[in-house]
């Protein structure tokens, strides 16, 4: 039997606990967090998420901004909406949705959010503050697979963990995380060789690679619990990483794809943005 590792009930619970924690802050200050979301280009898939992102701000009570450019705007003129956000008092979370068109340097955009608003935990302030486990914004997606793996009660001290990927956005600061959590972690990337023989050592099997189907039943140890970061629309519907038909079954738990780690993201950002506006507005 696989237990279903499914995200909404974890990430309700998170979604509520920042919704009350912003009413509660709107009836004694009349003031609440401001996220703001830009977005250059029209990428299918980026228009979803930040719609999903911008719902999931108003349902919570916060003020939410989406910043739309163009295709064509150059590095400049991305630096330039940043700038304005950094300026405005109303906005206390910043989010530029990856990936950004070529011929934008995404590094230089990213490092130009302040500090203080960085929400998706990526500038080196929050990167740095991750690394020393130090308080500090973190990748949503990566705290929220820790915040899922706690929801289910699984133990992760003393356990083995492999981590299939080392993106910023998730593999490197999941790997991070558990390591803090004092698992053992092992993380493996494209250069690995033998990945399968490694991942099936792990009791935890994190998989972020951006590969649809990748992780095969000879990648996942009896009983594992497998987490699957992977989401993509193929012609036979959306998929992870990992090959749904071996994991389940054969895992001793798994999220599904959709409906697992997703969900978690977008709970963790208003989670962030909660944070930031606490760090910048009630504690400033
Ligand atoms: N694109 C896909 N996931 C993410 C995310 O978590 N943050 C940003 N900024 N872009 C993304």
């Amino acid at each position: 039997m696989t237990t279903s590792l499914k995200g909404k009930p974890a990430a309700d619970c998170v979604r509520d606990g920042v919704k009350s924690r912003v009413d509660e802050r709107r009836q004694k200050a009349g003031s609440v967090p401001g996220l703001a979301v830009v977005l250059v280009g029209r990428d299918p898939a980026s228009e979803i998420y930040v719609a999903k992102k911008h719902k999931a701000a108003v349902a919570v009570g916060m003020h939410s901004f989406e910043c739309r450019l163009d295709a064509n705007s150059g590095t400049g003129a991305v630096l330039d909406v940043v700038s304005q956000l950094n300026r405005n008092p109303d906005v206390h979370g910043i989010l530029v949705q990856l990936p950004l068109p070529d011929g934008v340097d995404s590094d230089a955009v990213i490092q130009h959010i302040d500090a203080a608003k960085d929400v998706d935990g990526l500038g080196r302030l929050s990167q740095g503050a991750l690394v020393q486990n130090r308080p500090g914004l973190r990748p949503c997606t990566a705290v929220g697979i820790i915040d899922l793996l706690d929801y289910y009660e699984v133990p992760l001290e003393g356990r083995q963990a492999v981590v299939v990927g080392r993106s910023s956005l998730v593999g490197l600061p999941t790997a991070l995380l558990l390591m803090h959590r004092n698992a053992t972690v092992s993380v493996i990337h494209s250069k690995t060789p033998s990945p399968a023989r490694i991942a099936r050592t792990a009791d935890i099997l994190v998989v972020a690679a951006g590969r649809p189907g990748l992780v095969t039943r000879e990648w996942i140890k009896p009983n594992a619990v497998v987490v699957d970061v992977g989401i993509h629309r193929t012609d036979s519907g959306i998929v992870g990483d990992v090959l749904a038909d071996e994991a389940w079954g054969h895992a001793g738990a798994f999220t599904p794809v959709p409906g697992g780690v997703g969900p978690m993201t977008i709970a963790e950002l208003l989670h962030n943005t909660w944070m930031a506006f606490q760090t910048q507005v009630v504690a400033g």
